[in-house]
């Protein structure tokens, strides 16, 4: 009898169009309506898969993959991994993908709309004419921050980070300041017209500071209440990486007593919940991670992570070869080892 065709779980309704691509090659088992997966649930889904195509709310480390045996692949929808257990799928031979490079503008665009409205107070203005108080406007009603000319500091200095410099610096004429891991060639620093400085100086001299940089052990709250107060007062703070990056509650001290004039959130520590304390301030623009949600780059990210999928069970014009994997190295490593323990017991048997 001839293999049945591999099974492919859909964690969360996408784009069914564009899911469906999928049903070319395998059979699809797809969640129809939005869900928050328990850690049990997810093993249970992906106890019978072959590949799964899941977003950055499911978290999937070795307890959701212990009984999956014929699991070969994860497509994650989203360039941040941190929901993976990278070191744990590459054990278990699971080849796991992202989607870089098409959420990189969009996601930059978000980052500079959340910058342009925590620092010129946007929705904090839309609340108070809301709340009909124009009544009581003065010449110095919403006075923010100008954002043309001033000093632009990114921390973390990746295709998004480049081009949220890109932005800051032809766009709007501001002198632009990174910090990253690794020092970008000059030609790059260049072209995006960014310079390195240390991590005190880009806290020090920013006027307006945002957080692109992976989330890691080595990241968490990279920026706490002693970063906090490195900052320049009356500065600005945008976060659009993840939540862990910041201490929140030290975040939300320095705007609650004035010494960051305002932030603008995309991501949170503990997402979709908002700490009550950040809730309650006006001079924070909050958004629910929303980052590369615009109708085409949702659509090309599902795209790249069928393709990733695809390629990664074998079929398809990359079969082998995801355009966008992360453990490839460690997989075939892990592969190879089982291989060779395989043929080892069967010689073994032999003998
Ligand atoms: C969004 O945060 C992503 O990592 O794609």
């Amino acid at each position: 009898m001839a293999d049945p065709r591999p099974r492919v779980w859909v964690s969360q309704p996408l784009f069914d169009d564009v899911v469906e691509r999928l049903g070319q090659y395998f059979d699809l088992d797809m969640t129809a309506e939005v869900t928050r997966h328990t850690p049990s649930q997810l093993a249970a889904r992906l106890a019978g898969a072959d590949g799964a195509l899941i977003t950055l709310n499911e978290r999937i480390g070795a307890a959701e993959i212990a009984n999956a045996p014929r699991l070969r692949a994860i497509a994650n929808v989203g360039v941040g991994y941190n929901n993976l257990d990278v070191d744990a799928l590459s054990a278990a031979g699971i080849l796991a993908s992202n989607t870089p490079d098409v959420l990189t503008e969009t996601t930059a665009d978000l980052g500079f709309a959340l910058l342009m409205a925590a620092a010129r107070r946007i929705t904090e203005s839309e609340r108070w004419l809301r709340e009909g108080q124009w009544g009581q406007w003065s010449f110095r009603t919403m006075l923010g921050a100008d954002i043309h000319g001033s000093t632009l500091g990114i921390l973390g200095m990746g295709r998004i980070g480049q081009g949220i410099a890109r932005r800051g610096a032809l766009g709007f004429g501001m002198r632009v300041l990174y910090h990253n891991r690794s020092r970008l060639p000059e030609a790059t620093e260049a072209e995006v017209g960014a310079t390195y400085v240390d991590l005190d100086t880009l806290l020090a001299q920013a006027d307006h500071l945002v957080l692109v940089l992976p989330y890691s052990a080595a990241s968490h709250h990279i920026i706490d209440a002693a970063a906090l107060a490195k900052m320049k007062p009356g500065a600005t703070l945008v976060n659009i990486a993840r939540g862990g990056i910041v201490d929140e509650l030290a975040l939300a001290d320095a705007l609650a007593n004035g010494r960051l004039a305002a932030a603008g959130l995309d991501v949170f520590d503990g997402e979709p919940t908002v700490r009550p304390e950040l809730l309650a301030l006006r001079n924070v623009v909050l958004t629910p991670h929303i980052g590369s949600a615009s109708q085409a780059t949702r659509r090309a990210m599902v795209q790249l992570a069928v393709d990733n999928l695809t390629a990664a069970l074998d079929k398809g014009p990359h079969a082998g070869r995801p355009p966008s994997a992360i453990n490839a190295d460690a997989v075939h490593a892990a592969r190879a080892g089982a291989a060779f323990v395989g043929a080892k017991k069967t010689d073994d048997a032999k003998r």
